[in-house]
């Protein structure tokens, strides 16, 4: 199994959720709805690969009846997070793994997904054809793969000075800011984003400064389309949003679905 990025260990898992809130508030990203969609118009157990701490999987448990479904992560304090939201959830289930080690049975999926960017940590072509391969596997014949990506605009392919991303109030009265930066490497197609947690008390007495960095690979659409036809992935399909809008100059997201061979 693929490590997860360190990234995602100690500084990141304990506030991606709060973060998140933070970020997108009361703003609807879309993708909820759409991955609920699919689950429920595609027959059969249903994994999400790179799952974090169940955010997706949890919503997606609330729409379908009857079938297994599982989240897979690769970090362990990832997983910690989900294990408590999942609660006492009967039809999910948290498993570690990776996108080239998936713990589930050669054709055992009806749908498999890949949801906020989670594909983005496979860093090179060869290793995404081995997560595409995996994905293949545990695929049914006739299985839906959806993954989303960022669509890489130019103006952020490059380098970025720290910048404050988000500050709010934590639960037990903190101020927090989140500053984010990032390097880029061209050849490689892959921002270095490194996240700086800074948390302040009423008085504005700094009481935590932490840092965390992970790699994603940025992926151009028709590279995505040749890549998934590769891999043998058939009736491919890149939309702009989550809604279903063509890709255009504006789009922000790649959502991708595409079907395992019948
Ligand atoms: C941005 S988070 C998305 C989490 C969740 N899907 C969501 O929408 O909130 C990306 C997740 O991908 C996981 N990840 C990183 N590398 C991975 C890999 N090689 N295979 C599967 N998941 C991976 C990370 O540990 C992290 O939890």
């Amino acid at each position: 199994m693929s490590r997860a990025p360190a990234g995602y260990d100690g500084a990141m898992s304990t506030r991606y959720d709060a973060d998140f809130a933070a970020i997108f508030g009361g703003r609807d990203r879309g993708d909820l709805a759409f991955f609920q969609r699919l689950a429920r118009e595609h027959a059969g157990p249903v994994c999400e690969v790179g799952a974090g701490t169940g955010r997706v999987i949890l919503a997606v448990a609330e729409v379908v009846d009857g079938c297994a479904l599982t989240g897979v992560e690769p970090s362990e304090e990832m997983r910690a997070v989900f294990e408590v939201r999942l609660g006492t959830s009967r039809n999910v289930k948290c498993m570690a793994g990776s996108f080239t080690s998936i713990p589930l049975g050669d054709a055992s999926q009806g749908l498999v997904f890949s949801a906020f960017r989670s594909f983005q940590h496979v860093l090179t072509t060869d290793e995404q054809l081995a997560a595409l391969a995996e994905v293949r596997r545990v695929l049914r014949p006739g299985g839906i793969f959806a993954l989303d990506l960022f669509d890489p605009a130019y103006r952020l392919l490059r380098r970025a000075r720290p910048t404050l991303g988000v500050r709010y109030r934590t639960a037990d009265g903190r101020v927090r800011e989140r500053w984010e930066s990032r390097e880029i490497d061209r050849v490689a197609q892959r921002v270095d984003v490194t996240f700086r947690w800074i948390e302040k008390d009423m008085e504005g007495r700094v009481l935590v400064d932490e840092a965390a960095t992970y790699g994603v690979r940025y992926t151009f659409p028709i590279e995505l389309e040749h890549l998934l036809a590769r891999a043998g992935f058939e009736a491919i399909d890149v939309r702009g949003g989550y809604d279903g809008a063509p890709r255009s100059a504006r789009s922000r997201e790649l959502v991708v679905t595409c079907r395992a061979p019948r």
